[in-house]
């Protein structure tokens, strides 16, 4: 592990982003998403990230994620150096350490509340009968114990996400990634799924980057970054 991923005081930072810039080019228009990000996030810290549309706040979660690539700069996650892996160590590394919550649930369609909870285990080659237990015990953790053979069609936006946030912890992950995830929701089930993370991620240890619109949420956050055209503007609770 390097020197710089850690603290003073020794701990060690769970993520660590140096001077990563993103350009996309679209029809030889450029678009500079990200200019020169460095954020320091400790392990086990709720950060919000906020900012206008297209300030770029998608774009980062997604090179944290390891979904996109910078174009330059370091992307460290837990001492690894993730932006030169090869995709396929990206992948497994993606599957084992990092959860995913979107605005939309993007649940299988075709796979009950429970299936879908246990395909990233699925994935990970974890034996059927285990990963149906800790499936049917992390529905139960989200209040959807009586729903597991429900198909997404048959569950409300709010059941939905609810088991969104189950298959993005059943492989224990370190970093837990969500971009809008109460985006969709009325206010009230809005708040109980934000105190539902806020209580997952206090429990499994968790560091929980949370990108929204929602001032109130993001002013619930411990850490808070602001973004502006695709710098950091502010940032209080994380080292920039
Ligand atoms: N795949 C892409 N190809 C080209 N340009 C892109 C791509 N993804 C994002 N962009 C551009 O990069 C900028 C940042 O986009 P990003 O999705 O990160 O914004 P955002 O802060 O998440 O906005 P919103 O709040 O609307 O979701 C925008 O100008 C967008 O048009
Ligand atoms: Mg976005």
């Amino acid at each position: 592990m390097s020197e710089n991923s850690k603290t003073a005081q020794g701990t060690t930072a769970a993520i660590i982003l140096n001077g990563v810039t993103k350009a996309f080019v679209v029809e030889s228009q450029r678009v500079e998403a990200l200019r020169g990000v460095d954020l320091r996030i400790e392990r086990g810290s709720c950060v919000s990230i906020t900012g206008r549309s297209g300030a770029g706040k998608s774009t980062l979660l997604h090179i944290i994620g390891t979904l996109d690539r910078p174009s330059e700069g370091i992307v460290s996650i837990g001492g690894i150096d993730v932006s030169r892996m090869s995709d396929q160590a990206t992948s497994k590394f993606r599957n084992r350490k990092l959860g995913f919550i979107f605005q939309s649930s993007n649940l299988l369609p075709e796979f009950s509340a429970l299936e879908n909870v246990m395909m990233p285990g699925i994935i990970a080659s974890v034996r059927g009968n285990a990963a149906r237990e800790r499936a049917a015990y992390l529905l139960n953790s989200v209040g959807l114990r009586d729903r597991a053979s429900h198909r997404p069609a048959e569950l409300s936006g709010g059941e939905q996400q609810r088991v969104a946030i189950a298959r993005a912890l059943f492989m224990e992950p370190e970093v837990l990634l969500a971009d809008e995830p109460t985006g969709n929701l009325d206010k009230g089930t809005s708040l109980a799924i934000q105190d539902l993370l806020m209580e997952l991620a206090a429990v499994h240890k968790t560091t929980m980057i949370l990108v929204t619109h929602d001032q109130m949420l993001a002013g619930r956050m411990p850490s808070q970054v602001i973004m502006e055209d695709g710098r950091v503007l502010s940032a209080t609770g994380v080292i920039q």
